[in-house]
């Protein structure tokens, strides 16, 4: 059985191919509409979501295929005490695969290893968000013809940003990978990151505080939103919600070519003069997500078209 739990759970050959798979989903998506036909997912979502839920079923039904599941964990029965591994023997006998979003780290992996159909992570707490990766992997791969040789500066919330976390770790495996690390000094990417990752990879890095100075070195920019519901103290959040915003006097210091990303939802971190910059890319990013999820569905159920 598998499953992706972590953005590492392909290997890079693998990786490649469901690139390749997704890019040929985005220009023939005709060829695919029948592949899932009889097929059936289930959405798991404990935690609020537009893009990811939406974008999985979405990709199923241009599959061909059928969906089912629950958007909060108040309209599931989570709410009367259920543990995750119950639901998932049972979601085994009404589905043939599923995606799962948890508020706690580790959710998924413990459903994939009660399950009998493949479990993907949909986002589990601070931790992963590997189809959010693939969707980034994909976005940077159409729109910069590469994955390596990248310089990559991550801005914003970069403690609790899952997203951030499975890009780094995805991205370390590219050669020429520089990563340019922007946050206040409270949301700095975690030691485990810093040591087990970017340093065991001896990935250049640097962290620093000021946008405008490094924008010239970048060849994309991932922004991210400082996360309400990753914090303890409401204080803390009013006083870093706003520590970097990305706006069109900003974008002036940046190369013609430089992307910028965003997994969305954006509160503050972009004004909105930006988005019809061609350098931001957060739209069709969410676009691409569509296409990342139809080639992963298809992969982890071994269906090929005719
Ligand atoms: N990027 C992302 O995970 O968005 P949602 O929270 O809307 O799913």
């Amino acid at each position: 059985m598998k499953h992706l739990i972590s953005p590492l759970d392909l290997s890079l050959d693998e990786l490649s191919k469901l690139l390749d798979l997704a890019s040929d989903m985005y220009q023939n998506p005709k060829k695919y509409a029948d592949v899932c036909h009889g097929k059936k997912l289930a959405t798991l979502f404990y935690e609020p979501s537009t893009r990811t839920r939406l974008s999985f079923e979405a990709a199923m039904l241009n599959l061909g295929g059928s969906v089912l599941g629950f958007s909060s964990a108040d309209s599931s029965s989570a709410a009367k005490g259920e543990s995750v591994a119950d639901t998932i023997r049972v979601i085994s006998s009404y589905a043939d695969i599923c995606a799962m979003r948890h508020p706690k780290e580790g959710a998924p992996y413990v459903a994939a290893t009660h399950a009998t159909i493949p479990v993907i992570n949909a986002g589990d707490g601070g931790h992963n968000h590997p189809t959010q990766t693939l969707t980034d992997l994909l976005t940077i791969k159409q729109l910069k013809g590469r994955l390596d040789n990248l310089t990559i500066g991550f801005c914003g919330d970069l403690k609790f940003g899952r997203t951030v976390h499975s890009l780094i770790e995805a991205m370390v495996r590219y050669p020429g990978s520089r990563f340019v690390l922007i946050s206040p000094k409270e949301l700095k990417v975690p030691t485990y990151l810093r040591e087990e990752v970017l340093d065991a990879h001896q990935v250049p890095y640097k962290e620093v505080n000021v946008l405008e100075e490094i924008m010239p070195e970048l060849d994309c920019l991932y922004m991210t939103r400082v996360q309400r519901e990753r914090f303890f103290n409401e204080e803390d959040y009013i006083r870093l919600k706003d520590s970097f915003i990305l706006d069109a006097a900003k974008m002036q210091y940046a190369n013609k070519d430089m992307l910028v990303l965003h997994p969305l939802p954006r509160v503050n971190e972009i004004a909105t003069e930006v988005d019809n910059d061609p350098r931001a890319v957060y739209f069709k990013q969410a676009e691409f997500g569509v296409y990342v999820r139809m080639a992963l569905i298809m992969t982890l159920l071994e269906l090929t078209v005719a």
